[in-house]
C-alpha cells in the first residue's frame, strides 16, 4: 500500500531521544504524531501489574478495544485512558518493563497495528517507535533510525529525571537499558532494528539541537 500521506519515521532505542526530536519536528512542520510506544504503555496499564502474559488473546482484544484519546493542549500532549488522564501514570518505570513485555507478544502487535496505521493523516505524520519503518510503515518517504551507546543514553536519561527532582542511579539505569534493549532486540516479532532503507544517525555525541539539524535537514530534501 502506497502512503498517499507524507510520514517520517524516528526509530531507535529506549532514551535515544526521539520522543523530544519527533516533537519538535511534528511541531515544526504542523505535523501529526505517533508515539507508538505510548500504546505499549496504554496496554500494560490497562492489563494492570498482574496482567496474565499468557493470556494472549485476552490480551490481544484488550489491545484492540482500548479507549485511547490524544489531546493536545499548547505544549502537552494529554493522554486519556476510558476517560482518565494516565500521561504521568503510563511513564513509571514499572509500565515501561511491563510494556515491553506485551511488545514481545506478536498478537498484541498485529491487534495495535490498525489504530497505528490511521494516525497517518494529513499534512503528515511522524512516527516515534520502534518498528515503524520495517512494519508499521514500511512504505514511508523518509526513514530515520537514531542510536547512541548505552551508557548516553543512561546519562540522558539520569539528567532528565534529575532535573525533575527524582532521584536515580546512574549505573542502575545503564544495567535496566541494556535488560530492555535486549528484551526488545531479540524477540522474534518486530525487533528494534533500522530498516534496509533508513538513515542511521549516532547521537553519541550530538547534542538535541545538532540531531534536530540533521533531522530537518533531511526532511527538507526529501519532502521540499
Ligand atoms: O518508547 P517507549 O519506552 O515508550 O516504549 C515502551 C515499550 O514499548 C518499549 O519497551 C518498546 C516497546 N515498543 C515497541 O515494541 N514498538 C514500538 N513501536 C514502540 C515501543
Amino acid at each position: 500500500m502506497v502512503n498517499k500521506v507524507p510520514v517520517l519515521t524516528l526509530d531507535g532505542p529506549s532514551g535515544v531521544g526521539k520522543g523530544t526530536i519527533c516533537l519538535m519536528v511534528a511541531r515544526e512542520l504542523g505535523w501529526h504524531i505517533l508515539d507508538s510506544g505510548s500504546l505499549y504503555r496504554l496496554l500494560a496499564l490497562s492489563a494492570g501489574s498482574e496482567a496474565d502474559l499468557n493470556n494472549v488473546a485476552q490480551l490481544a482484544d484488550l489491545a484492540r478495544d482500548m479507549q485511547i484519546e490524544y489531546v493536545t493542549s499548547g505544549d502537552a500532549l494529554g493522554i486519556y485512558l476510558r476517560g482518565v488522564n494516565v500521561s504521568e501514570a503510563i511513564r513509571t518505570e514499572m509500565t515501561g518493563v511491563l510494556a515491553s513485555k506485551v511488545a514481545a507478544i506478536p498478537e498484541v502487535r498485529q491487534a495495535l497495528l490498525d489504530k497505528q496505521k490511521a494516525f497517518a493523516q494529513a499534512p503528515g505524520l511522524v512516527a516515534d517507535g520502534r518498528d515503524m519503518g520495517t512494519t508499521v510503515f514500511p512504505d514511508a518517504e523518509l526513514k530515520i533510525f537514531l542510536t547512541a551507546s548505552a551508557e548516553e543514553r543512561a546519562k540522558r536519561r539520569y539528567k532528565q529525571l534529575n532535573d525533575k527532582g527524582i532521584d536515580a542511579n546512574l549505573s542502575q539505569l545503564t544495567v535496566e537499558l541494556k535488560e530492555r534493549d535486549e528484551r526488545d532486540s531479540t524477540r522474534s516479532a518486530s525487533p528494534l532494528l533500522a530498516a534496509d532503507d533508513a538513515i542511521v544517525i549516532d547521537t553519541t555525541s550530538l547534542d538535541i539541537e545538532q540531531v534536530l539539524n540533521q533531522v530537518m535537514q533531511l526532511v527538507k530534501q526529501r519532502f521540499g
